[in-house]
């Protein structure tokens, strides 16, 4: 059984493969953390919370019991009551004042995992996972907290999440619900974080864990280019292979806050949930609050055992798309190739051409509806424009089709422009405030999909749009961030409620889409990469990186980004060069590896390409076809980073069972008078032996561990090379 709870000492052991994480009961019922780590195998007793140490429990010693708030190690704090460190439930009762107790009242554990009601979550059989709930009550508001706990076994991950409950006569109001907490003693931690900008999004960052608090958040209202929802803990030294990590992943795309608070008695809090800026919600008598879920993962084996880690959970438990473990279609995508300028012939003629060189679909972005040949007007009026496309959406869609294409399109469902017939019919369907002129980005406004009415008209306007001809795939685009908030429904109480109520119309959206269309690929994409994130991998298996094409850049957007998520999920392609975004110049074939690890595909007019080039695509997608199921599927190791080097880049996807590996190696800066680079490999059967496709040498799976792999010398700046292994012995 992964979850056990023993009577007699008051503590749950919540077992995974390789960890355990224990809480423990004080004689009142607080819910303290006791453990998480490598996995035990014998009873730990709740003595571990240090109960008999000064300042006592408050049963023994009530008068200290502010002393003993602040320092017992906490499963789920509340605020106003006398834990200075950052609490995680903060309420306000019926007389305005703030204070939440909760002590505990009972628990249940149960095969399987209950559902969020609104919200994107993991899921599994009742033989891959368990859940504990324990029960809670604040007495005086008449409030219930039920703290959630799945484990799932096999992948060594804890999801958390919390409901909280009005038992009360009157209505009460919260003001903070985060969704996990982690007690621990401090151990010399770092931290790393993921932060970036658009077109650099989700570079590693690691910082020594300081006194104080370190947050990193988002208020605008998306998980963001910036910041990324997920906050690691490390200890000293940590590396892929060696050290303690304890890894925190918010499944949810709005504003957020991953915070790690180091105390005055050396120990570390970390905390993650919904940002409590801008966020307030009135809780009616009988009604429930249901937070997000976090994703917690425990290594004792470095890094790489955090992401594959992390990888398989994602694939096997979060994205739900029957696309999940099927090889997608190659497409191409007319963004960096014509912007908003094209019409039918410009997308056929690209269509054409690619299918000759192995492309499966093309993808229609930005610009082929209402009057849009800039992005000044039109989002919200999603009716084909026939001066471009004339005949219509299904005239060009049945061309594609019969050259044994696929066909998708893009589109922006959130977003209204001001200058567009939705908005002069309904301008209080945008997000602003009243009286003020509202901030407007990238020409923009934002729909208010607080309300049911927006949604419904939504949803009935991409229908329109999918049920017009026949399309297999959705790029589903967000460009600009929230602010202005005010919505014309919600009244003067609800305004708070907001930024948390738009997110829930945006799942509901992608629910009500993908079950209508249970065959739809849909990419999710946010001005590139600002709404990747767990919450909407629950939709779509595969979100758009970023807008930096650059292969060079790409490879700290994707190291950063593939230490959390499969490549499965990643949107990467080749574009042209100069690189649109850079002006960098790299080989074509670096830009193919590049995006081989990821969903592959192409952002560039394929018509204008060389002949050279065009060979190249032809190599490539071939390429693509033989080395997909590994990339998608396999073991991912990081083994160099360029951004730690400044030299080269280095990762292997290796079949689980050992059988073969792909090495992608990538030069980024060439020195003189160099001999071959060793690198150390990892994934494969010691005893088995290989052969190195393509060169005929030999080696066992031992000496490519343990003596390392010989890179030749090679000449040039941005050059790449795969090497692919396969087992031939053992
Ligand atoms: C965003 C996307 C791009 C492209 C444009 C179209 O920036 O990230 O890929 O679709 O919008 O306007």
């Amino acid at each position: 059984m992964p979850i056990t709870y023993c009577d007699q000492s008051r503590t749950f052991h919540l077992d995974t493969v390789n960890t355990t994480y224990v809480i423990g009961l004080s004689p009142e019922g607080y819910v303290g953390h006791i453990y998480y780590g490598d996995r035990l195998f014998g009873e730990v007793d709740n003595s571990l919370l240090r109960m008999e140490e000064k300042p006592f429990t408050p049963s023994v010693n009530p008068g200290n019991k502010g002393a003993f708030l602040d320092c017992f190690p906490m499963e789920y704090p509340t605020g106003g009551i006398g834990d200075y460190r950052e609490s995680c439930l903060d309420v306000q009762g019926p007389s305005g004042s703030r204070g939440c107790e909760l002590l505990y009242e009972s628990h249940q554990i149960f095969a399987g995992k209950k559902k969020i009601p609104g919200l994107p979550a993991s899921f599994g059989q009742e033989d891959q996972v368990e859940t504990l709930e324990i029960v809670c009550r604040d007495q005086v508001l008449g409030l219930k907290a039920v703290l959630s706990y799945s484990v799932f076994y096999k992948e060594d991950i804890i999801t958390r999440s919390v409901r909280v409950e009005n038992q009360g006569a009157e209505a009460l109001r919260l003001t903070k619900v985060y969704s996990a907490c982690l007690d621990m003693d401090n151990e010399e931690f770092e931290y790393i974080t993921l932060q970036g900008s658009w077109a650099r999004e989700r570079h590693i960052q690691k910082g020594k864990v300081a006194y104080g608090r370190q947050s990193m958040s988002s208020v605008r209202g998306e998980s963001g280019h910036q910041v990324h929802p997920f906050m690691a803990l490390v200890t000293p030294g940590t590396s892929q292979k060696q050290g303690r990590v304890y890894g925190m992943h918010f499944v949810y795309s709005g504003n957020f806050m991953a915070q790690v608070e180091r105390s005055q008695f050396d120990t570390v809090r970390m905390t993650m949930g919904i940002l409590s800026d801008e966020f307030s919600w009135k809780l009616e008598p009988g009604e429930t609050f249901h937070g997000p879920e976090a994703v917690l993962v425990y290594s004792g084996e470095g890094l790489g055992r955090m992401t594959r880690n992390l990888h398989n959970f994602y694939r096997n438990h979060m994205i739900r798309s029957s696309y999940c473990h099927k090889k997608r279609p190659i497409l191409i995508n007319n963004w960096e190739a014509t912007y908003f300028d094209f019409d039918t012939n410009k997308l056929l003629d690209i269509a054409r051409e690619a299918k000759e060189h192995g492309i499966e679909m093309l993808v229609m972005d930005d610009g082929w509806f209402g009057e849009r040949n800039d992005d000044t007007t039109s989002l919200g009026d999603w009716v084909v424009n026939e001066k471009k496309l004339p005949g219509g959406l299904k005239y060009l869609v049945d061309q594609v089709r019969a050259l044994g294409m696929e066909f998708g399109i893009w589109m922006e469902p959130e977003m209204v422009s001001p200058d567009s017939r939705l908005y002069r019919e309904h301008p209080d369907w945008a997000v602003q405030i009243p009286g003020r002129t509202a901030t407007q980005g990238r020409n923009q406004y934002v729909l208010d999909l607080s309300r049911q009415d927006v949604v419904d008209y939504v949803f009935d306007s991409i229908c329109k749009v999918l049920r017009s001809a026949d399309i297999s795939y959705v790029k589903w685009d967000m460009n600009r961030q929230m602010s202005d908030l005010g919505s014309a429904l919600l009244g003067r109480d609800g305004q708070q409620e907001l930024f948390h109520r738009y997110i829930l119309g945006v799942y509901e959206l992608q629910e009500r889409l993908t079950a209508e269309f249970p065959d739809l690929l849909l990419e999710n994409c946010a001005s590139g990469g600002a709404r990747f994130d767990p919450g909407m991998l629950y939709y779509s298996p595969q979100i758009w990186c970023s807008d930096d094409t650059d292969a060079i850049e790409r490879l700290a957007i994707q190291e950063g980004t593939a230490l959390i998520y499969p490549l499965s999920a990643i949107g990467a392609h080749v574009s042209v060069c100069p690189n649109h975004i850079v002006g960098r110049v790299t080989p074509f074939e670096t830009r193919g590896h590049v995006a081989l690890a990821g969903t592959f595909g192409y952002e560039l007019d394929i018509t204008k390409l060389t002949e050279e080039e065009l060979s190249q695509v032809s190599e490539q997608t071939a390429m693509y076809h033989k080395y997909n199921d590994l990339v998608r599927e396999g073991d991912y190791y990081r083994i160099a980073s360029w951004r730690e080097n400044g030299l080269y880049d280095c990762w292997e996807c290796a079949a689980a069972d050992g059988s073969e590996i792909l090495v992608t190696y990538v030069q980024v800066i060439a020195q003189p008078n160099v001999r071959s680079r060793k690198i150390y490999l990892e994934g494969f059967e010691a005893q088995a032996v290989y052969e190195l496709e393509g060169a005929g040498h030999r080696y066992t799976g031992e000496q490519l561990m343990k003596y390392g792999f010989l890179v030749p010398a090679c000449a040039g700046d941005f050059v790449s090379r795969l090497f692919h292994f396969v087992r031939i012995e053992g």
